[in-house]
């Protein structure tokens, strides 16, 4: 059985009182949500819990996307723009050199693309990362696509954008390793076809080579490193873009509650929860609390966009879980408290699968690099 367009709206008024408040609100109180006044949903609806189907049920699943869920999920950008940083060819030629310069870490042989590999996703699909001596880091690599239009940066927001962000790895022990920004500014300097690059992208200014513009360069390269798919075909209107499977699965997505946390067109990346929101979940990492000191975000964590997931495992901060499989599940019982049946796991990951998007591979093509002196 699916579930009316209207439905899917009226169910996720009801997770997303039950998720905001803490609270149960009663069925009536949730429709009035309806602003349309349509008729509020029959509780028969729902999808049969222990539903299994048979593939030609799915069959009326498929179809164009209805006006919610366009309002739901549309929007997403081809670059995300900022004002304090406008994206220029200019700069994102330098960004793109720079994300891959393995010369500016303390051995010459970590570059941004060492842990987010562009041609994978944006990750080195490894729990997580061994930096310049090899020693690992704490947290799994996230992707870099599509990272710029999160809220914030890090898995606990540490940094306000992709410029404050870029700053950070260069000067982790565990990451490039070097000792500070000017020792970032020495690297760029010894390498003299840089000089002209950093003139053209920062023109007007005295000694462009600097550790912020050098962050600005990376950070407008990355603004422009967004995937585009099928989904987003399918959320154009073209209806045969997503299979029935497919869109039973985006259903259940809706109606689980899953979408009020992964909400908008990243599903995801907007607001900050507790890993572990309904059912404890156990991690030694204490998140966003650590940034804020506040205890009532202990354990939340920057909602992940779910674009391109399926490519993106291992999967949470510390990458601890390997399969989308036991991820829906995990998420569902602990986010949710809800259990769902090994169909429904089977049409949500589908559904998560059709997220996946195109590699812009002409843009993240490996430039050749300016060369050392002498
Ligand atoms: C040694 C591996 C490693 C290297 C090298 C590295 N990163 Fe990361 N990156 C990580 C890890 C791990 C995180 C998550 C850390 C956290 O949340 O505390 C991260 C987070 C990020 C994020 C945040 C994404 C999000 O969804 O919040 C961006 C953007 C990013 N890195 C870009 C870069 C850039 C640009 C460089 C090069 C200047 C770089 N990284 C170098 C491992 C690495
Ligand atoms: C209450 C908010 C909330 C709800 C509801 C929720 N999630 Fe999540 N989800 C999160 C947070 C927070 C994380 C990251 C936690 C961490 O890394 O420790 C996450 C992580 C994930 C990941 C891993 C992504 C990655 O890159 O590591 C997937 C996949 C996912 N959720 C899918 C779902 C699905 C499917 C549902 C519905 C069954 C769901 N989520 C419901 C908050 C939520």
């Amino acid at each position: 059985m699916r579930l009316t367009p209207m439905t899917a709206v009226s169910v996720l008024a009801m997770a997303l009182f039950s998720v905001g408040c803490g609270s149960e609100k009663p069925d009536s109180d949730a429709d009035k949500a309806n602003t349309d006044g349509s008729t509020p949903h029959a509780e028969s609806d729902k999808p049969d819990a222990s539903g299994e189907k048979s593939n030609g049920e799915y069959a009326d699943a498929a179809g164009p996307p209805s006006e919610q869920v366009k309002s739901m999920f549309g929007g997403v950008k081809a670059e995300i723009i900022s004002a304090k940083n406008p994206i220029t060819p200019a700069k994102v030629e330098l960004g793109r050199m720079l994300y891959y310069d393995d010369r500016i870490s303390a051995n010459g042989t970590i570059s941004c693309n060492s842990c987010h590999k562009l041609d994978n996703y944006g990750v080195d699909s490894l729990p997580t990362s061994p930096g310049h001596d090899g020693t690992l880091g704490g947290r799994n690599s996230p992707t870099v696509y599509n990272a710029a239009a999160h809220v914030a940066q890090f898995w606990d927001g540490r940094e306000a954008d992709v410029e404050a962000q870029a700053k950070g790895p260069v000067l982790n022990p565990v990451e490039h390793g070097l000792e500070d920004g000017a020792q970032v500014e020495e690297i760029i300097k010894s390498i003299p076809g840089y000089a002209p690059l950093f003139a053209e992208a920062f023109p007007g200014e005295e000694d462009p080579i600097t550790f912020d513009n050098f962050a600005r360069a990376i950070g407008a390269f990355e603004r422009k490193l967004v995937t585009k798919g099928r989904w987003d075909s399918w959320l154009a209107g073209e209806g045969a873009a997503l299979t029935g499977q497919e869109k039973a699965g985006l259903d259940l997505f809706i109606e689980t509650g899953c979408v009020t946390c992964h909400m908008g067109p990243y599903f995801g990346g907007s607001i900050y929860q507790k890993l572990g929101a309904i059912e404890p979940f156990h991690t030694a990492d204490m998140g966003r609390f650590a940034v804020t000191q506040n205890e009532a975000e202990m354990n939340f964590f920057k909602v992940p966009g779910l674009r391109n997931v399926a490519e993106t495992g291992p999967y949470l901060h510390d990458g601890s879980v390997g399969s989308l499989e036991e991820m829906v599940t995990i998420m569902a019982k602990h986010q949710l408290g809800k259990e769902l049946t090994t169909a429904q796991v089977t049409d949500m990951v589908a559904f998560l699968k059709s997220l996946t998007g195109k590699i812009p591979d002409e843009y993240i093509k490996r430039p050749m690099l300016p060369e050392d002196e002498g």
